[in-house]
């Protein structure tokens, strides 16, 4: 019997890229270049994902808490987005990826929010992967945000909540298949609550600098032998006993 995810397409993956200051640490050298390498894993997962059946990425690039690192690292991290936006936006198309920015926008460096926006425009039509960016993302603050649009006499359902979170967080509140955490830590970090709620989750031990194809695949490879019961019965548990044994 096959499990719930053996066929499933359409990967809705999320990925918190942890490790990168200790990668670089361990290596005697200042904690944005193991930004910069971090770089270099997300163009090696994004160049994998399509053929292991993922149509959606969400990274964790920023969080709304990361504001309280010192200065000059989130200085060096806002450049080297959009050092990332300017020198990637051909290869997104090329690779018909369209990228979109979620998160909170009133806060980010004009210049960062103009590259965003020209991106976003230049891939709107792309549609072999969907590369989502978690920019000044808090998904605590985007429930919040969610709650506060509702009217006193609203009885809101898990869709039209879903609905209001997307407004809050500027794209589709769509329900994560798989969660990714490099890094050793096992924890969610206010990232994606409530479109986790029935979301796989894995953990490595594997700073993102050093994540590659074969870690996604084996991730993927993992998620798809698990049998997702969304709080029902096991798709084993489902048939009789009889037809069991039959089986075999
Ligand atoms: C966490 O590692 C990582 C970040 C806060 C930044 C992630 C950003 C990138 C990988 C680069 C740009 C992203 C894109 C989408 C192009 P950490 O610094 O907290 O590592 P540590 O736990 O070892 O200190």
């Amino acid at each position: 019997m096959q499990s719930a995810c053996a066929h499933k397409d359409n990967l809705h993956l999320a990925i918190i890229m942890d490790g990168n200051g200790r990668w670089a640490s361990r290596r005697g050298l200042p904690r944005t270049a193991g930004h910069h390498a971090g770089v270099a894993a997300v163009r090696r997962v994004m160049d994998a994902a399509p053929a292991l059946g993922v149509s959606t990425v969400t990274l964790f690039a920023f969080s709304s808490d990361n504001w309280r690192r010192p200065t000059e690292e989130v200085a060096a991290l806002m450049l080297l987005l959009q050092a990332y936006l300017r020198s990637e936006r051909r290869r997104l198309v090329e690779n018909e990826v369209r990228l979109s920015v979620i998160g909170r926008r009133d806060r980010l460096d004009g210049r960062l929010l103009r590259q965003i926006e020209q991106v976003e425009q230049a891939t709107a039509s792309m549609r072999r992967l969907h590369l989502r960016v978690a920019l000044d993302y808090s998904s605590r603050d985007a429930i919040l945000q969610a709650v506060a649009r509702l009217s006193t006499e609203d009885r809101p359902s898990r869709e039209s909540f879903g609905r209001l979170i997307s407004q809050a967080t500027a794209d589709d509140a769509l329900e994560v298949d798989l969660l990714v955490r490099t890094g050793g830590e096992k924890r969610l970090s206010d990232f994606l609550l409530w479109e986790s709620a029935y979301a796989e989750l894995w953990f490595t031990d594997k700073m993102w600098p050093d994540f590659g194809p074969a870690d996604l695949q084996e991730a993927i490879a993992e998620f798809r032998g698990r049998d997702r019961r969304f709080g029902g019965l096991s798709s084993v548990a489902q048939v009789s006993p009889a037809v069991r044994a039959a089986a075999g």
